[in-house]
Protein backbone atom coordinates (compact mmCIF):
# COMPACT_ATOMS: atom_id res chain seq x y z
CA UNK A 1 0.00 0.00 0.00
CA UNK A 2 0.73 3.78 -0.43
CA UNK A 3 3.01 3.05 -3.35
CA UNK A 4 3.26 4.97 -6.59
CA UNK A 5 0.87 3.24 -9.05
CA UNK A 6 -1.48 1.20 -7.08
CA UNK A 7 -3.54 3.96 -5.27
CA UNK A 8 -6.18 5.48 -6.77
CA UNK A 9 -5.28 7.89 -9.64
CA UNK A 10 -4.90 11.44 -7.88
CA UNK A 11 -3.91 9.83 -4.70
CA UNK A 12 -0.33 7.62 -6.47
CA UNK A 13 2.17 9.76 -4.13
CA UNK A 14 4.43 8.75 -1.05
CA UNK A 15 2.15 9.89 1.97
CA UNK A 16 3.66 12.24 4.43
CA UNK A 17 4.80 10.93 7.70
CA UNK A 18 2.88 13.18 10.49
CA UNK A 19 5.78 15.47 11.74
CA UNK A 20 6.22 18.45 13.68
CA UNK A 21 8.76 20.07 11.79
CA UNK A 22 8.54 24.03 11.06
CA UNK A 23 7.78 23.70 7.45
CA UNK A 24 5.34 22.73 4.88
CA UNK A 25 6.77 18.89 4.46
CA UNK A 26 5.87 17.57 0.51
CA UNK A 27 5.88 13.81 -0.57
CA UNK A 28 8.96 12.75 -1.89
CA UNK A 29 9.78 13.89 -5.72
CA UNK A 30 7.25 17.35 -5.03
CA UNK A 31 8.66 20.86 -4.88
CA UNK A 32 6.72 24.10 -3.79
CA UNK A 33 7.07 27.75 -3.74
CA UNK A 34 5.75 30.55 -1.54
CA UNK A 35 3.18 32.01 -4.30
CA UNK A 36 2.40 35.06 -1.80
CA UNK A 37 3.06 36.01 1.65
CA UNK A 38 1.05 38.53 4.23
CA UNK A 39 2.30 41.89 3.15
CA UNK A 40 3.70 41.47 -0.34
CA UNK A 41 2.51 44.72 -2.38
CA UNK A 42 -0.05 43.99 -5.07
CA UNK A 43 -1.23 47.12 -5.77
CA UNK A 44 -0.01 49.86 -7.59
CA UNK A 45 2.18 52.28 -5.35
CA UNK A 46 1.85 49.43 -2.45
CA UNK A 47 5.31 49.77 -0.62
CA UNK A 48 7.75 46.72 -0.24
CA UNK A 49 6.78 44.77 2.63
CA UNK A 50 8.49 46.77 6.47
CA UNK A 51 7.46 44.91 9.53
CA UNK A 52 8.88 48.07 11.25
CA UNK A 53 7.23 50.46 9.48
CA UNK A 54 3.56 49.07 8.83
CA UNK A 55 0.90 51.79 8.23
CA UNK A 56 -2.79 51.22 7.33
CA UNK A 57 -2.24 52.77 3.65
CA UNK A 58 0.74 50.33 2.59
CA UNK A 59 -1.44 47.67 4.28
CA UNK A 60 -4.39 48.19 2.01
CA UNK A 61 -2.27 47.56 -1.14
CA UNK A 62 -0.61 44.93 0.36
CA UNK A 63 -1.66 41.13 0.83
CA UNK A 64 -3.81 40.49 3.68
CA UNK A 65 -3.00 38.63 6.59
CA UNK A 66 -4.25 34.93 7.67
CA UNK A 67 -4.98 34.02 4.34
CA UNK A 68 -7.88 31.17 4.58
CA UNK A 69 -10.15 30.44 1.69
CA UNK A 70 -8.42 30.02 -2.07
CA UNK A 71 -9.72 30.41 -5.39
CA UNK A 72 -8.16 30.08 -8.61
CA UNK A 73 -10.22 31.45 -11.86
CA UNK A 74 -9.21 31.68 -15.20
CA UNK A 75 -8.08 34.41 -16.99
CA UNK A 76 -8.62 33.98 -21.12
CA UNK A 77 -6.64 36.28 -22.84
CA UNK A 78 -3.41 36.25 -20.36
CA UNK A 79 -1.46 32.94 -21.12
CA UNK A 80 -0.40 30.80 -18.16
CA UNK A 81 -2.09 33.55 -15.54
CA UNK A 82 -4.77 32.45 -13.45
CA UNK A 83 -6.83 34.95 -10.76
CA UNK A 84 -6.10 33.82 -7.30
CA UNK A 85 -9.21 35.19 -4.43
CA UNK A 86 -7.97 35.00 -0.86
CA UNK A 87 -9.76 35.58 2.37
CA UNK A 88 -8.29 37.36 4.80
CA UNK A 89 -9.78 36.23 7.41
CA UNK A 90 -8.54 37.62 10.93
CA UNK A 91 -5.36 39.42 12.62
CA UNK A 92 -2.60 37.93 14.99
CA UNK A 93 -1.57 41.45 16.47
CA UNK A 94 0.91 39.64 18.78
CA UNK A 95 2.68 38.80 15.99
CA UNK A 96 2.37 41.00 13.43
CA UNK A 97 3.37 44.25 15.91
CA UNK A 98 5.98 44.23 17.88
CA UNK A 99 5.63 45.03 21.95
CA UNK A 100 2.11 44.65 21.03
CA UNK A 101 0.20 45.27 24.30
CA UNK A 102 -3.16 43.99 24.11
CA UNK A 103 -4.62 46.19 26.75
CA UNK A 104 -3.58 49.37 25.15
CA UNK A 105 -3.53 48.66 21.12
CA UNK A 106 -2.80 52.18 19.05
CA UNK A 107 -5.06 53.17 16.71
CA UNK A 108 -2.92 53.04 14.08
CA UNK A 109 -2.53 49.43 14.76
CA UNK A 110 -6.51 48.89 15.03
CA UNK A 111 -6.23 50.52 11.31
CA UNK A 112 -3.98 48.46 9.96
CA UNK A 113 -6.10 45.61 11.20
CA UNK A 114 -8.69 46.68 9.20
CA UNK A 115 -6.75 46.77 6.02
CA UNK A 116 -5.29 43.42 6.66
CA UNK A 117 -8.75 41.68 6.97
CA UNK A 118 -10.97 41.01 3.84
CA UNK A 119 -10.65 39.80 0.44
CA UNK A 120 -7.22 39.84 -1.83
CA UNK A 121 -7.43 39.50 -5.65
CA UNK A 122 -4.00 38.67 -7.68
CA UNK A 123 -2.96 37.71 -10.78
CA UNK A 124 -0.62 35.15 -10.86
CA UNK A 125 1.38 33.40 -13.25
CA UNK A 126 2.43 29.57 -13.93
CA UNK A 127 6.15 28.38 -14.40
CA UNK A 128 6.38 26.44 -18.19
CA UNK A 129 7.37 22.96 -16.77
CA UNK A 130 6.41 22.57 -12.98
CA UNK A 131 3.31 24.20 -11.20
CA UNK A 132 5.15 26.75 -9.36
CA UNK A 133 3.04 29.80 -9.09
CA UNK A 134 4.18 33.69 -8.34
CA UNK A 135 2.43 37.23 -8.01
CA UNK A 136 2.03 39.40 -10.61
CA UNK A 137 2.06 42.90 -8.64
CA UNK A 138 0.10 45.86 -9.96
CA UNK A 139 -2.14 43.76 -12.24
CA UNK A 140 -5.26 46.15 -13.16
CA UNK A 141 -7.19 43.17 -11.40
CA UNK A 142 -5.37 43.10 -8.30
CA UNK A 143 -8.01 44.12 -5.67
CA UNK A 144 -7.97 44.43 -1.52
CA UNK A 145 -11.14 44.20 0.11
CA UNK A 146 -10.83 45.44 3.75
CA UNK A 147 -12.92 45.96 7.10
CA UNK A 148 -13.59 49.81 5.60
CA UNK A 149 -14.49 48.49 1.65
CA UNK A 150 -18.13 49.83 0.80
CA UNK A 151 -20.40 46.65 0.56
CA UNK A 152 -23.81 46.23 -0.69
CA UNK A 153 -26.65 44.71 1.00
CA UNK A 154 -28.68 42.74 -1.55
CA UNK A 155 -31.77 40.10 -0.58
CA UNK A 156 -34.52 40.32 1.69
CA UNK A 157 -33.09 41.87 5.00
CA UNK A 158 -31.44 44.43 2.85
CA UNK A 159 -33.14 47.76 4.40
CA UNK A 160 -34.50 45.98 7.14
CA UNK A 161 -34.85 48.22 10.19
CA UNK A 162 -32.57 45.68 12.18
CA UNK A 163 -29.65 46.47 9.80
CA UNK A 164 -30.21 50.67 10.11
CA UNK A 165 -27.45 52.40 11.61
CA UNK A 166 -26.74 56.21 12.45
CA UNK A 167 -23.70 56.04 9.78
CA UNK A 168 -26.27 54.29 7.14
CA UNK A 169 -29.85 55.26 7.53
CA UNK A 170 -30.72 53.40 4.69
CA UNK A 171 -29.65 49.61 5.76
CA UNK A 172 -28.16 48.80 2.73
CA UNK A 173 -24.42 50.48 2.47
CA UNK A 174 -22.25 48.33 5.24
CA UNK A 175 -18.39 49.38 5.60
CA UNK A 176 -16.33 46.10 5.21
CA UNK A 177 -16.36 42.22 6.00
CA UNK A 178 -14.80 40.47 8.24
CA UNK A 179 -13.61 37.21 9.81
CA UNK A 180 -13.57 35.64 5.94
CA UNK A 181 -13.23 31.95 6.26
CA UNK A 182 -14.31 29.38 4.01
CA UNK A 183 -15.56 30.67 0.61
CA UNK A 184 -16.31 29.13 -3.18
CA UNK A 185 -16.67 29.80 -6.73
CA UNK A 186 -19.90 30.18 -8.85
CA UNK A 187 -20.37 28.72 -11.98
CA UNK A 188 -21.28 32.51 -13.37
CA UNK A 189 -17.58 33.57 -12.52
CA UNK A 190 -17.91 35.37 -8.75
CA UNK A 191 -16.68 34.17 -5.58
CA UNK A 192 -18.60 33.16 -2.53
CA UNK A 193 -16.85 34.20 0.92
CA UNK A 194 -17.93 33.32 4.74
CA UNK A 195 -18.18 36.16 7.35
CA UNK A 196 -17.71 33.39 10.37
CA UNK A 197 -16.60 34.66 13.74
CA UNK A 198 -17.85 38.39 13.26
CA UNK A 199 -19.14 38.16 17.25
CA UNK A 200 -15.18 38.92 17.89
CA UNK A 201 -14.80 42.25 16.99
CA UNK A 202 -18.05 43.94 18.66
CA UNK A 203 -18.45 45.00 22.60
CA UNK A 204 -20.72 45.88 25.16
CA UNK A 205 -23.63 43.13 24.07
CA UNK A 206 -27.02 42.38 25.88
CA UNK A 207 -29.76 40.74 23.86
CA UNK A 208 -30.57 37.33 23.99
CA UNK A 209 -29.98 37.55 19.92
CA UNK A 210 -26.46 38.92 20.66
CA UNK A 211 -25.93 35.97 22.77
CA UNK A 212 -26.94 33.13 20.70
CA UNK A 213 -24.42 34.10 18.08
CA UNK A 214 -21.72 34.68 21.54
CA UNK A 215 -21.44 38.58 20.85
CA UNK A 216 -19.13 39.74 24.03
CA UNK A 217 -21.01 41.85 27.19
CA UNK A 218 -18.09 43.40 27.89
CA UNK A 219 -14.99 44.65 25.49
CA UNK A 220 -13.72 43.48 22.60
CA UNK A 221 -10.44 41.35 22.14
CA UNK A 222 -8.74 43.92 19.45
CA UNK A 223 -10.79 47.04 20.90
CA UNK A 224 -11.31 48.65 17.91
CA UNK A 225 -15.04 50.04 19.87
CA UNK A 226 -12.49 52.38 20.99
CA UNK A 227 -11.89 53.44 17.75
CA UNK A 228 -14.89 53.36 15.77
CA UNK A 229 -18.15 53.24 17.87
CA UNK A 230 -19.87 51.29 15.16
CA UNK A 231 -18.13 47.86 17.17
CA UNK A 232 -19.88 49.12 20.45
CA UNK A 233 -22.86 47.77 20.38
CA UNK A 234 -24.36 49.68 23.15
CA UNK A 235 -23.73 52.77 20.93
CA UNK A 236 -24.36 51.09 17.76
CA UNK A 237 -27.24 48.25 17.80
CA UNK A 238 -27.43 47.53 14.56
CA UNK A 239 -24.08 47.24 13.31
CA UNK A 240 -23.72 43.66 14.58
CA UNK A 241 -26.66 42.80 12.22
CA UNK A 242 -24.54 43.66 9.55
CA UNK A 243 -21.88 40.97 9.36
CA UNK A 244 -22.08 36.84 9.90
CA UNK A 245 -23.75 36.82 5.71
CA UNK A 246 -22.08 35.27 2.66
CA UNK A 247 -20.60 38.08 0.31
CA UNK A 248 -20.07 37.75 -3.27
CA UNK A 249 -17.48 39.35 -5.07
CA UNK A 250 -16.60 40.05 -9.05
CA UNK A 251 -12.95 39.66 -9.05
CA UNK A 252 -12.97 40.30 -13.05
CA UNK A 253 -14.24 43.85 -11.93
CA UNK A 254 -11.64 45.49 -9.58
CA UNK A 255 -14.25 48.45 -9.29
CA UNK A 256 -17.40 46.32 -8.47
CA UNK A 257 -19.31 46.72 -5.00
CA UNK A 258 -19.10 43.53 -3.37
CA UNK A 259 -22.44 42.20 -1.99
CA UNK A 260 -23.72 40.81 1.33
CA UNK A 261 -26.59 38.40 0.42
CA UNK A 262 -29.23 38.17 3.07
CA UNK A 263 -30.99 35.46 1.60
CA UNK A 264 -28.40 32.72 2.63
CA UNK A 265 -29.21 33.81 6.00
CA UNK A 266 -26.74 35.47 9.06
CA UNK A 267 -24.80 32.90 10.80
CA UNK A 268 -21.26 32.17 11.62
CA UNK A 269 -21.18 30.92 7.66
CA UNK A 270 -18.25 28.83 7.11
CA UNK A 271 -18.40 29.09 3.52
CA UNK A 272 -20.91 28.64 0.64
CA UNK A 273 -20.80 26.19 -2.37
CA UNK A 274 -22.78 26.11 -5.64
CA UNK A 275 -24.28 22.81 -7.30
CA UNK A 276 -26.93 23.67 -10.06
CA UNK A 277 -30.51 22.28 -10.35
CA UNK A 278 -31.17 20.99 -13.56
CA UNK A 279 -32.84 23.63 -14.77
CA UNK A 280 -29.73 25.27 -13.85
CA UNK A 281 -30.75 27.33 -10.58
CA UNK A 282 -28.36 27.71 -7.98
CA UNK A 283 -28.06 25.81 -4.86
CA UNK A 284 -25.49 26.85 -2.21
CA UNK A 285 -24.81 24.76 1.13
CA UNK A 286 -23.50 26.43 4.23
CA UNK A 287 -22.40 25.33 6.99
CA UNK A 288 -22.65 27.55 10.81
CA UNK A 289 -18.82 26.87 12.17
CA UNK A 290 -20.41 26.21 15.57
CA UNK A 291 -20.64 23.22 18.30
CA UNK A 292 -24.23 22.31 17.85
CA UNK A 293 -25.04 24.33 15.36
CA UNK A 294 -26.74 23.48 11.86
CA UNK A 295 -26.32 22.69 8.06
CA UNK A 296 -28.09 25.02 5.65
CA UNK A 297 -28.96 25.19 1.90
CA UNK A 298 -30.15 27.49 -0.64
CA UNK A 299 -32.29 26.93 -3.42
CA UNK A 300 -32.38 29.91 -5.96
CA UNK A 301 -35.80 30.37 -7.78
CA UNK A 302 -33.81 32.13 -10.54
CA UNK A 303 -31.70 29.97 -13.19
CA UNK A 304 -28.25 30.95 -14.26
CA UNK A 305 -27.51 32.87 -17.71
CA UNK A 306 -24.95 31.40 -19.64
CA UNK A 307 -22.57 33.86 -21.70
CA UNK A 308 -20.40 36.54 -20.52
CA UNK A 309 -22.74 39.47 -21.78
CA UNK A 310 -22.85 42.91 -19.61
CA UNK A 311 -26.77 41.96 -19.00
CA UNK A 312 -26.04 37.79 -18.35
CA UNK A 313 -23.44 39.05 -15.76
CA UNK A 314 -25.31 41.09 -14.42
CA UNK A 315 -28.69 39.17 -14.35
CA UNK A 316 -26.27 36.29 -12.55
CA UNK A 317 -25.55 39.10 -9.43
CA UNK A 318 -29.07 38.60 -9.12
CA UNK A 319 -29.44 34.60 -8.06
CA UNK A 320 -28.65 34.58 -4.73
CA UNK A 321 -31.49 37.24 -3.97
CA UNK A 322 -34.42 35.69 -4.54
CA UNK A 323 -35.10 31.54 -3.49
CA UNK A 324 -35.45 29.49 -0.46
CA UNK A 325 -33.07 28.56 2.57
CA UNK A 326 -33.64 25.71 4.44
CA UNK A 327 -31.95 23.84 7.59
CA UNK A 328 -31.35 20.45 7.96
CA UNK A 329 -32.69 17.71 10.16
CA UNK A 330 -31.07 14.47 10.21
CA UNK A 331 -32.43 10.84 11.58
CA UNK A 332 -30.76 8.16 12.00
CA UNK A 333 -31.86 4.54 11.15
CA UNK A 334 -30.09 2.37 13.91
CA UNK A 335 -30.68 3.00 17.24
CA UNK A 336 -28.52 6.20 18.70
CA UNK A 337 -25.00 4.58 19.23
CA UNK A 338 -22.11 6.07 20.88
CA UNK A 339 -18.83 4.87 18.88
CA UNK A 340 -16.37 4.18 21.48
CA UNK A 341 -13.39 2.56 22.20
CA UNK A 342 -15.36 -0.95 21.07
CA UNK A 343 -15.60 0.52 17.70
CA UNK A 344 -18.92 -1.14 17.40
CA UNK A 345 -20.61 0.08 14.29
CA UNK A 346 -24.48 0.49 14.34
CA UNK A 347 -26.70 -3.02 14.04
CA UNK A 348 -26.90 -2.20 10.21
CA UNK A 349 -23.19 -1.88 9.96
CA UNK A 350 -23.44 2.09 9.16
CA UNK A 351 -23.65 5.23 10.69
CA UNK A 352 -26.48 6.12 8.26
CA UNK A 353 -30.01 7.01 8.13
CA UNK A 354 -32.31 10.30 6.33
CA UNK A 355 -32.75 13.42 6.87
CA UNK A 356 -35.46 16.34 5.38
CA UNK A 357 -34.23 19.96 4.04
CA UNK A 358 -36.63 22.39 6.59
CA UNK A 359 -38.08 25.65 4.68
CA UNK A 360 -37.08 28.73 7.21
CA UNK A 361 -37.72 31.42 4.58
CA UNK A 362 -39.17 32.58 0.92
CA UNK A 363 -37.23 35.39 -0.83
CA UNK A 364 -38.79 36.85 -3.99
CA UNK A 365 -38.93 39.66 -5.58
CA UNK A 366 -42.03 41.37 -3.89
CA UNK A 367 -40.85 39.62 -0.89
CA UNK A 368 -40.18 37.57 1.91
CA UNK A 369 -42.54 35.30 3.29
CA UNK A 370 -41.64 33.34 6.67
CA UNK A 371 -42.27 29.69 7.46
CA UNK A 372 -41.34 29.86 11.17
CA UNK A 373 -44.02 30.70 13.11
CA UNK A 374 -43.48 33.17 15.20
CA UNK A 375 -40.56 35.23 13.80
CA UNK A 376 -41.08 37.19 10.57
CA UNK A 377 -38.98 36.74 7.63
CA UNK A 378 -36.83 40.07 8.54
CA UNK A 379 -36.26 38.28 11.60
CA UNK A 380 -35.15 34.65 9.98
CA UNK A 381 -32.80 36.20 7.61
CA UNK A 382 -31.17 38.43 10.84
CA UNK A 383 -31.43 36.04 13.55
CA UNK A 384 -31.34 32.61 11.42
CA UNK A 385 -29.96 30.69 14.45
CA UNK A 386 -32.93 31.34 16.32
CA UNK A 387 -35.11 29.79 13.16
CA UNK A 388 -33.60 26.84 13.44
CA UNK A 389 -33.72 26.18 17.18
CA UNK A 390 -37.38 26.59 16.36
CA UNK A 391 -38.19 24.46 13.91
CA UNK A 392 -35.59 21.48 15.62
CA UNK A 393 -32.70 21.41 13.18
CA UNK A 394 -30.27 18.90 14.22
CA UNK A 395 -27.34 19.98 16.34
CA UNK A 396 -23.78 19.01 14.53
CA UNK A 397 -20.23 19.08 15.84
CA UNK A 398 -19.35 22.26 13.66
CA UNK A 399 -20.35 22.35 10.41
CA UNK A 400 -17.59 23.51 8.87
CA UNK A 401 -16.79 23.28 4.91
CA UNK A 402 -19.44 21.45 2.92
CA UNK A 403 -19.00 20.46 -1.15
CA UNK A 404 -20.69 18.87 -3.67
CA UNK A 405 -18.81 16.24 -5.54
CA UNK A 406 -18.75 18.09 -9.37
CA UNK A 407 -18.55 14.27 -9.71
CA UNK A 408 -21.45 12.81 -8.25
CA UNK A 409 -23.45 15.24 -6.85
CA UNK A 410 -22.98 13.59 -3.37
CA UNK A 411 -22.65 16.58 -0.73
CA UNK A 412 -19.22 16.29 1.83
CA UNK A 413 -19.26 18.23 5.10
CA UNK A 414 -16.59 18.54 7.40
CA UNK A 415 -17.76 17.92 10.92
CA UNK A 416 -14.42 19.39 12.44
CA UNK A 417 -14.85 18.94 16.07
CA UNK A 418 -17.08 19.01 19.27
CA UNK A 419 -15.33 18.51 22.50
CA UNK A 420 -19.02 19.25 24.11
CA UNK A 421 -20.82 16.61 22.50
CA UNK A 422 -22.54 14.64 25.71
CA UNK A 423 -20.72 16.66 28.05
CA UNK A 424 -23.02 17.78 31.49
CA UNK A 425 -26.11 19.34 29.95
CA UNK A 426 -25.06 18.98 26.16
CA UNK A 427 -26.71 17.42 23.30
CA UNK A 428 -26.23 13.26 23.68
CA UNK A 429 -24.63 11.79 20.19
CA UNK A 430 -26.71 10.81 17.87
CA UNK A 431 -26.03 8.59 14.98
CA UNK A 432 -24.94 11.92 12.99
CA UNK A 433 -22.96 12.74 15.51
CA UNK A 434 -22.04 9.41 17.39
CA UNK A 435 -18.67 9.96 19.44
CA UNK A 436 -19.09 12.22 22.90
CA UNK A 437 -16.10 14.88 23.80
CA UNK A 438 -15.66 14.31 20.03
CA UNK A 439 -11.89 15.73 19.85
CA UNK A 440 -10.83 14.60 16.01
CA UNK A 441 -14.33 15.39 14.07
CA UNK A 442 -16.05 13.50 11.58
CA UNK A 443 -17.12 13.86 7.55
CA UNK A 444 -20.74 13.17 6.42
CA UNK A 445 -21.49 12.17 2.75
CA UNK A 446 -25.25 13.66 2.06
CA UNK A 447 -27.06 11.89 -1.56
CA UNK A 448 -30.01 14.47 -2.65
CA UNK A 449 -33.28 12.52 -3.24
CA UNK A 450 -32.83 11.63 -6.95
CA UNK A 451 -29.64 13.23 -6.92
CA UNK A 452 -31.67 16.87 -7.62
CA UNK A 453 -29.85 19.29 -6.05
CA UNK A 454 -33.67 20.94 -4.88
CA UNK A 455 -34.95 18.29 -3.11
CA UNK A 456 -36.01 18.22 0.37
CA UNK A 457 -35.05 15.03 1.72
CA UNK A 458 -32.00 13.09 1.29
CA UNK A 459 -30.22 10.19 2.48
CA UNK A 460 -26.63 10.29 4.72
CA UNK A 461 -23.85 8.40 5.96
CA UNK A 462 -20.50 9.30 8.18
CA UNK A 463 -17.68 8.82 5.33
CA UNK A 464 -15.11 9.25 7.87
CA UNK A 465 -14.44 9.24 11.84
CA UNK A 466 -11.09 11.00 12.00
CA UNK A 467 -8.68 10.45 14.82
CA UNK A 468 -5.85 7.54 14.98
CA UNK A 469 -6.75 4.77 12.68
CA UNK A 470 -5.38 2.52 15.59
CA UNK A 471 -8.61 3.95 17.34
CA UNK A 472 -11.41 1.19 17.40
CA UNK A 473 -13.58 4.76 17.19
CA UNK A 474 -12.46 5.66 13.64
CA UNK A 475 -14.34 5.01 10.67
CA UNK A 476 -12.45 5.59 6.73
CA UNK A 477 -15.49 4.33 4.90
CA UNK A 478 -15.11 0.58 5.42
CA UNK A 479 -11.21 1.01 4.47
CA UNK A 480 -9.19 -1.37 5.96
CA UNK A 481 -7.65 0.80 8.57
CA UNK A 482 -4.22 -0.41 8.61
CA UNK A 483 -3.86 1.36 5.13
CA UNK A 484 -4.69 5.06 5.79
CA UNK A 485 -2.87 8.16 7.43
CA UNK A 486 -4.36 9.31 10.85
CA UNK A 487 -6.33 12.41 10.51
CA UNK A 488 -7.96 14.93 13.01
CA UNK A 489 -10.29 18.09 12.58
CA UNK A 490 -10.91 18.01 9.17
CA UNK A 491 -11.97 21.69 7.98
CA UNK A 492 -11.89 22.80 4.54
CA UNK A 493 -12.85 20.42 1.63
CA UNK A 494 -12.29 20.36 -2.24
CA UNK A 495 -12.35 18.18 -4.94
CA UNK A 496 -9.64 16.87 -7.26
CA UNK A 497 -9.88 16.36 -11.31
CA UNK A 498 -10.41 12.87 -10.27
CA UNK A 499 -13.24 12.57 -7.63
CA UNK A 500 -10.71 12.28 -5.21
CA UNK A 501 -11.98 14.48 -1.88
CA UNK A 502 -9.15 16.53 -0.71
CA UNK A 503 -9.29 17.61 3.26
CA UNK A 504 -7.24 19.99 5.04
CA UNK A 505 -7.08 20.53 9.12
CA UNK A 506 -7.62 22.62 11.65
CA UNK A 507 -6.01 22.04 15.21
CA UNK A 508 -5.09 18.25 14.82
CA UNK A 509 -5.33 16.76 18.47
CA UNK A 510 -2.24 13.54 17.69
CA UNK A 511 0.35 15.28 18.30
CA UNK A 512 1.36 16.49 14.57
CA UNK A 513 0.69 19.47 12.50
CA UNK A 514 -2.09 20.65 10.59
CA UNK A 515 -1.62 19.18 7.17
CA UNK A 516 -3.99 18.02 3.82
CA UNK A 517 -5.26 14.64 2.99
CA UNK A 518 -6.49 13.47 -0.18
CA UNK A 519 -9.32 10.38 -0.32
CA UNK A 520 -10.87 8.57 -2.75
CA UNK A 521 -14.59 8.42 -2.62
CA UNK A 522 -15.75 6.00 -5.54
CA UNK A 523 -14.79 2.85 -6.15
CA UNK A 524 -12.60 -0.34 -4.08
CA UNK A 525 -10.04 2.61 -3.04
CA UNK A 526 -12.61 4.82 -1.46
CA UNK A 527 -11.92 5.84 2.22
CA UNK A 528 -8.03 5.40 1.50
CA UNK A 529 -6.93 8.51 3.05
CA UNK A 530 -3.50 9.37 2.39
CA UNK A 531 -1.47 12.48 3.80
CA UNK A 532 -0.26 14.77 0.90
CA UNK A 533 1.49 17.52 2.68
CA UNK A 534 2.06 19.27 6.84
CA UNK A 535 2.42 22.83 7.55
CA UNK A 536 4.43 24.66 10.30
CA UNK A 537 4.21 25.40 14.01
CA UNK A 538 0.85 26.47 14.95
CA UNK A 539 -0.19 26.78 11.65
CA UNK A 540 -3.85 25.70 10.31
CA UNK A 541 -4.23 24.55 6.61
CA UNK A 542 -6.59 26.61 4.64
CA UNK A 543 -8.26 26.77 1.46
CA UNK A 544 -7.18 23.39 -0.56
CA UNK A 545 -7.73 23.87 -4.25
CA UNK A 546 -5.83 21.06 -6.50
CA UNK A 547 -5.80 21.48 -10.49
CA UNK A 548 -4.16 18.90 -12.74
CA UNK A 549 -0.40 20.39 -12.05
CA UNK A 550 -0.82 22.00 -8.42
CA UNK A 551 -2.08 21.67 -5.39
CA UNK A 552 -2.39 25.51 -3.38
CA UNK A 553 -3.17 25.90 -0.08
CA UNK A 554 -2.94 28.67 2.44
CA UNK A 555 -0.45 28.34 5.45
CA UNK A 556 -2.60 30.68 8.17
CA UNK A 557 -1.60 31.39 11.26
CA UNK A 558 2.16 29.64 11.56
CA UNK A 559 3.08 29.95 14.99
CA UNK A 560 0.13 31.01 16.68
CA UNK A 561 1.26 29.61 19.77
CA UNK A 562 0.14 30.69 23.40
CA UNK A 563 2.59 33.19 24.38
CA UNK A 564 4.32 33.77 21.70
CA UNK A 565 5.30 37.23 19.81
CA UNK A 566 7.23 38.95 17.55
CA UNK A 567 10.06 39.28 19.53
CA UNK A 568 9.82 35.48 21.06
CA UNK A 569 8.52 33.72 18.02
CA UNK A 570 6.95 29.83 17.79
CA UNK A 571 7.83 30.21 14.04
CA UNK A 572 10.23 31.49 11.63
CA UNK A 573 8.15 30.17 8.61
CA UNK A 574 8.86 30.66 5.60
CA UNK A 575 11.62 33.18 5.32
CA UNK A 576 14.07 32.10 8.41
CA UNK A 577 15.25 32.71 11.80
CA UNK A 578 15.50 36.62 12.34
CA UNK A 579 12.60 37.58 10.20
CA UNK A 580 8.72 37.93 10.79
CA UNK A 581 6.27 34.94 10.40
CA UNK A 582 4.37 35.45 7.55
CA UNK A 583 1.36 33.71 6.75
CA UNK A 584 1.28 32.80 3.21
CA UNK A 585 -0.04 31.00 -0.10
CA UNK A 586 1.83 27.75 -1.08
CA UNK A 587 1.90 26.03 -4.31
CA UNK A 588 2.76 22.61 -4.61
CA UNK A 589 4.09 20.53 -7.88
CA UNK A 590 5.77 17.70 -9.33
CA UNK A 591 9.49 18.35 -10.02
CA UNK A 592 8.48 15.82 -13.34
CA UNK A 593 6.54 18.19 -14.22
CA UNK A 594 3.65 15.63 -14.44
CA UNK A 595 0.04 15.76 -13.00
CA UNK A 596 -0.58 15.73 -8.98
CA UNK A 597 -0.75 11.93 -7.77
CA UNK A 598 -1.02 10.09 -10.96
FE1 LIG B 1 -12.50 29.79 10.29
FE2 LIG B 1 -14.57 27.43 10.78
O1 LIG B 1 -12.86 27.94 10.50
CA1 LIG C 1 -12.16 27.03 8.28
CA1 LIG D 1 -27.55 3.15 10.52
CA1 LIG E 1 -11.17 26.45 11.09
Amino acid sequence: HGSKGKAARGLRFTPVAPNTTDAVTVPEGYGQNVVIRWGEPILRGAPAFDPDRQTAAAQAGQFGYNCDFLALLPLPGERGRQLLVANHEYTDEVLMFKGYDPANPTREQAEIAWAAHGLGVVVVEEERRTGKLTAVPRHHLNRRVTATTEFKVTGPAAGSSLLKTSADPTGKKVLGTLNNCAGGETPWGTTLHGEENFNQYFANASRTTDARYGIGTGASERKWERFDKRFDVAQEPNEVHRFGYIVELDPYDPTSTPRKRTALGRFKHEGATIRLTDDGRPVAYTGDDERFDYMYKFVGSKRMRHGNSRAAREHNLTLLDEGTLYVAKLTGDSPAIEIDGTGKLPSDGEFDGSGTWIPLATATAKGAVSHVPGMTAEEVYVFTRLAGDKVGATKMDRPEDIQPSPHTGKVYVALTNNTNRGVGSNAKVDEANPRNANKHGHVLELTERRNRADATSFAWSLFLVAGDPKDPATYFAGYPKDKVSQISCPDNVAFDPHGNLWISTDGAQLGSHDGLFGVATKGDRRGELKQFLTVPKGAETCGPLVQDRRVLVAVQHPGEITGATVENPASVWPDGPGKIVRPSVVSVWRKDGEDIGV
